[in-house]
């Protein structure tokens, strides 16, 4: 039998602390100055948003939430508990009916509709569902799109990284109906993430892809953003992926129902079932 079990037990290290070390984080190497010294990224405070209509629907009611800068958040939580709601609000897709939200420094609430499509265009990236490529722009010019509508000059060396990072190489040329979904929505987290955004929101980036590609996708997400720093705040159903970011935050009913820090995959799991996933 091993000696080793003569020896006392190493000390419990279930999680490293390391990503979430309230020191600031290294910045990219393409990115030498720190972007946000206050180091939130996304902070909403007592926020609601009920949808109008005949009959009203609170889809958030009170939501207060700090994300740091450089984290990697889950969003989870039953269907209907506000998750799209919650990200579309945060990126300044949509605006909340009372109570605020500030992003990488900005009060979104405070800002002209003008204003807002700037911010977003400057400091926000967003991965959708249905990938949402242009279909006549090929993968170079899908990626590249965001530098375009803010009239910002491409930066060669970082798209080509992006390209490489995220396994397109030899597909720039490629039209979007040429690709596989895993493809397609590796290009989508390219695009997002080419003009250095403040922060990037995936709502369920992977729900259209078969579970084993949307795993595969999903962690190089995950590790693509973590490489650079960069804030992400992702919404997904599938625990191991959630166990993945290190930050998990479950909605229930529009409010923030529990925040989890490196929890396990059996963890989270249990959890979404209490909470009536
Ligand atoms: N545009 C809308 N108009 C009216 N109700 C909406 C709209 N979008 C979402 N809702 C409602 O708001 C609640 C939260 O929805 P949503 O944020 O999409 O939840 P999730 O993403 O967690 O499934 C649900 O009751 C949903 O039906
Ligand atoms: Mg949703």
């Amino acid at each position: 039998m091993s000696t080793t079990r003569d020896l006392p037990a190493p000390a419990p290290a279930p999680h490293d602390p390391a990503p979430h070390d309230p020191a600031p984080h290294d910045p990219a190497p393409h990115d030498p100055a720190p972007r946000d010294p206050a180091r939130v990224a996304v902070s909403l405070t007592g926020v609601h948003k009920t949808y109008g209509g005949v009959a009203p629907v609170p889809a958030l009611r009170g939501v207060d939430l700090e994300l740091l800068t450089g984290s990697v958040t889950a969003v989870m939580g039953p269907s209907g508990s506000g998750k799209s709601t919650l990200v579309s609000v945060a990126a300044g897709l949509d605006t909340a009916t009372s109570g605020s939200v500030r992003v990488a420094g900005h009060a979104l609430d405070a800002m002209s509709p003008d204003a807002l499509t700037r911010f977003r265009r400057e400091q926000v990236g967003f991965v959708f569902q249905g990938y949402n490529l242009v279909p006549h722009l090929d993968v170079a010019s899908n990626i590249a799109l965001p530098l375009v509508l803010a009239s910002r000059r491409p930066d060669a060396g970082w798209s080509a990284h992006l390209v490489d990072r995220l396994g397109l190489a030899g597909l720039e040329h490629r039209l979007p109906g040429e690709l596989s979904g895993g493809q397609a929505q590796r290009v989508a987290i390219a695009r997002a993430l080419v003009a250095r955004p403040s922060i990037v929101f995936a709502d369920e980036p992977t729900g259209a892809l078969d579970a084993r590609t949307g795993r595969q996708v999903l962690h190089l997400f995950l590790d693509v953003a973590r490489e650079f720093g960069q804030t992400l705040v992702v919404v997904t159903h599938d625990a191991g992926v959630a166990a993945a970011t290190g930050e998990v935050v479950l909605l229930a009913d529009g409010r923030v129902a529990d925040r989890m820090h490196a929890p396990s995959d059996e963890q989270v799991a249990a959890r979404l079932l209490e909470l009536g996933r």
